[in-house]
């Protein structure tokens, strides 16, 4: 019954959990509050932030699942992609621990986790996970994939955007519509409440898998200042339906192309992950699509689609049973393929 303890510290999140035979026993995460007045996340202040959040993080992981640091059988921490000096935090306190201990590193992708948190298990919800092989559309602030899972460890981006993540298409969205950072959850409440046809936005055309949102944001970005130039209240007036076809757009472009994925493969497990994945319209539409393909749909629990040590630690129980371990003079890296 091996005890993984795991750190999550790529961005601004500050993040520790607990898994107890690949099942969940805590999930702790610190939101940094910090960067909401830059309207983004500060690199440095990011840093800083996980110094001062990621002892009290750890603590409360294992207090919640009431194991002692002595119980715990390997040490695992995201590796990449991410923020270098957010990164660093998290690998060179986690290699501590490891030292300390006398016990196995294990290093995480990050965007490999995100996948991996379609098997998370906990002990009260052991809810039904995808069989292999299934596909996973995983959207994030800094990632948009769809990645062929073969097993635990066997994965494979088979489409990916050629430029902004659909997160920041989010994100890009709302800066130009006034809303606070971070977007993505005002333009998911102000969408509730609108018609989402009222305003078309364009669809790219872009072959093969891959996505584009580039063209989307500017497409808006000219509507809004035009329409103002009519009438300087128009996003305040309009907010819902406007809000309501930017998300529309957006779960449209990411939904033909998971479409075309599973029609060319074949596959009919289909799964979403990250951060977006907690958008109520794509989640909708997501199973509102399942149900017409005949596919068997999944979705990580709210908590674990955005960043989480919970999709970290079950990661690293997988390469535990696989016995892939690192030295201590692993680095981190701000961008890496899986
Ligand atoms: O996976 P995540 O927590 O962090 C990264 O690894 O990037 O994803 C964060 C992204 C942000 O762009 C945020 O705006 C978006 O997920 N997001 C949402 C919603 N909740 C989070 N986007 C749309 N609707 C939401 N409800
Ligand atoms: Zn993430």
């Amino acid at each position: 019954m091996p005890h993984i303890l795991a750190i999550e510290s790529s961005c601004d999140e500050t993040a520790a959990s607990v898994c107890c035979d690949g099942i969940i026993l805590s999930n702790i995460i610190y939101s940094q509050e910090i960067h909401k007045q830059y309207g983004g996340v500060v690199p440095e202040l990011a840093s800083r932030a996980h110094l001062h959040a990621i002892v009290p993080v750890v603590d409360e992981a294992l207090q919640k699942a009431n194991v002692g640091l002595g119980e715990i059988d390997a040490f695992a921490f995201t590796q990449s992609p991410g923020l270098i000096g957010s990164l660093l935090v998290g690998a060179e306190f986690t290699k501590s621990l490891s030292l300390a201990c006398n016990k196995p590193l294990i290093a995480v992708h990050h965007m490999q986790a995100h996948v991996m948190a379609n098997l998370i298990q906990t002990p009260e919800d052991k809810n039904s996970i995808p069989s292999f092989p299934f596909l996973c559309l995983t959207v994030s602030g800094g990632h948009t994939q769809i990645v062929l899972c073969d097993g635990f460890l066997k994965m494979k981006v088979i489409g990916q955007t050629l430029d902004d993540a659909a997160g920041e298409a989010f994100d890009k969205s709302a800066r130009i519509l006034g809303l606070p950072y971070s977007g993505g959850p005002f333009i998911d409440k102000y969408a509730a409440e609108g018609n989402p046809e009222k305003y078309k936005f364009p669809e790219p055309k872009i072959p093969g898998l891959n996505f584009s949102f580039s063209g989307l944001k500017t497409s808006i970005l000219y509507f809004i200042r035009d329409e103002k130039q009519k009438n300087e209240n128009f996003v305040e007036e309009n907010i819902a339906d406007i809000c309501a076809s930017i998300q529309l757009r957006i779960v449209s472009i990411l939904l033909n192309k998971l479409k075309k994925a599973a029609d060319e493969t074949g596959i009919k497990n289909i799964c979403i992950a990250g951060g977006v994945s907690a958008n109520s319209g794509l989640r909708k539409a997501f199973e509102e699509l399942g149900t017409a393909e005949g596919w068997r749909t999944y979705i990580p629990r709210f908590e674990y689609c955005t960043d989480n040590a919970a999709m970290i630690a079950v990661t690293g129980y997988h390469k535990y049973l696989a016995g892939v371990f690192e030295e201590l003079s692993v680095v981190p890296c701000a961008r890496a393929p899986f």
